[in-house]
């Protein structure tokens, strides 16, 4: 999907396809007015390392906060306010990914720590010789898990990406398979390569030989609507901190195998208390409740922009005009760079419904830092590095540029804000042409 979006007040008329020009209002001024931290005189685009957050988010900490902190399960009214509240939060952020069961819903501080739960529940299921399968591409909180079982005698395996595409090649993972296979660790979409990648087909294949998928969609879930049942995958994780939340997260797995996993919690909780035996210490009260907010956003976007249906239908109509969007904004970038002799873009060069607006490169002769540094002065939130994939940088040999340019950019930016981004990488990259 390559439609240009009629953006309020941004896109002229005449720049519009025939599709595009049937396509509701982006209603762009509506969307930043959620977003108190926006600023007129700042843009951000690091996205993809946080994302900001939505007043109904902050609110609702707030209020939860000011009102009901007391502790859950008593039988005084504040008390039963407050844990509906939590239960609340877990109804809805199984609606946000489709579960098909509330307790299926596991909430912790972050992706990291939430794989690090799971792979610490999966250590008596392992024995010296069972195979797990990494990518080089993922961050590594979806690699150093797993790596640490290597201890068990466990055999790691890595699934690499294609350096000319950037895509993860499926007869690839066909090779890495074998009947001792037990998990897949990879992402739903790299937070360097900005692509979304096969889970299904992937998982399909992993299944047939007994083995379960582990799916970090930290980077595919600002962009796209999660569907754990959809995508095929046993576990899926995600930090709200990403999605316009705060700083927490959540992983899912099928009810089936989170029951089948050990009690995580303390001793006397019974296994099969899902979530809390996966929650040892209990969830976070205030932010589970802030997250309520971010359902809240995207179903009242949906209608803002003219969906119709159930909340998950307007949830994703929401999602598909962020993406026609954001498809836009990453085209203009894009479309830049493709057009500076000296930018290597990692990723594809172009975007499509398999690749999110997280655009990294680096520039022939010049350090990722020298870029980022001058881009500081003028106001534009971007960053550099290796962002914690460090194996796909090393094998991609970025490494002496210092690694990545990575502007990451969000439904919620403008393209006067992209085009201030170009007009500030022209003067920095091709200074004579600016
Ligand atoms: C793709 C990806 N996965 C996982 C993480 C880690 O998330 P958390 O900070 O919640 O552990 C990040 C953070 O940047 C990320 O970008």
């Amino acid at each position: 999907m390559h439609s240009q979006m009629q953006t309020q007040g941004q896109v002229p008329q005449t720049s519009q396809s025939a599709e595009s020009s049937q396509a509701p209002l982006y209603p762009i001024e509506k969307i930043r007015a959620e977003f108190p931290g926006l600023r007129d005189d700042y843009a951000f685009f690091d996205n993809a390392g946080g994302s900001q957050v939505l007043k109904r988010v902050a609110d609702r900490v707030h209020a939860y906060l000011l009102s009901t902190s007391v502790q859950l399960g008593a039988s005084y009214e504040v008390s039963r306010v407050a844990t509906e509240r939590v239960l609340a939060a877990r109804r809805s952020i199984a609606s946000l990914i489709n579960a098909a069961h509330d307790e299926e819903v596991v909430m912790g501080g972050s992706s990291t720590g939430l794989v690090y739960l799971l792979v610490q529940a999966l250590r008596p299921s392992l024995q010296a010789g069972d195979e797990i399968i990494i990518t080089n591409i993922d961050h590594e909180a979806n690699v150093g898990a797993w790596r640490r079982l290597l201890g068990l005698g466990v055999v790691v395996k890595v699934w690499c990406v294609d350096p000319v595409t950037f895509t993860l090649p499926l007869e690839q993972l066909d090779k890495l398979l074998s009947p001792r296979t037990k998990w897949l660790a990879m992402s739903q979409t790299s937070n360097v390569l900005g692509m979304v990648n096969p889970i299904a087909e992937a998982a399909a294949r992993v299944h047939a030989v007994g083995g379960r998928v582990c799916v970090d969609s930290v980077a595919y879930a600002p962009h796209r609507l999660v569907d754990v049942q959809a995508c095929g995958a046993d576990v899926v994780f995600f930090s709200f901190y990403k999605v316009f939340g705060p700083h927490y997260a959540v992983m899912w797995g099928k009810r089936d195998f989170l029951l089948a996993l050990p009690n995580l919690n303390h001793g006397f909780i019974p296994a099969d208390d899902l979530p809390y035996k996966l929650q040892p210490g209990n969830v976070n009260f205030e932010l589970s409740y802030g997250c309520v907010g971010i359902v809240e956003y995207l179903e009242s976007m949906g209608l803002a922009m003219g969906g119709t249906g159930t909340q998950r239908e307007l949830m994703q109509f929401a999602f598909d005009q962020f993406a026609r969007h954001e498809d836009y904004l990453g085209d203009i970038l894009l479309q830049y760079l493709r057009s500076e002799p000296r930018v290597r873009i990692i990723g594809a060069d172009s975007m499509s419904d398999l690749r999110v607006p997280t655009i990294c490169f680096v520039v022939e002769g010049m350090q990722s830092e020298a870029i980022v540094l001058q881009m500081d002065q003028q106001q534009i939130g971007i960053r550099f590095g290796d962002f914690y994939a460090k194996k796909l940088i090393a094998d991609l040999q970025l490494q002496p540029y210092g690694g990545v340019v990575r502007v990451s950019m969000a439904h919620y930016n403008t393209v006067e804000e992209v085009e201030r981004l170009v007009a500030a990488l022209r003067t920095i990259i091709s200074p004579s042409a600016a």
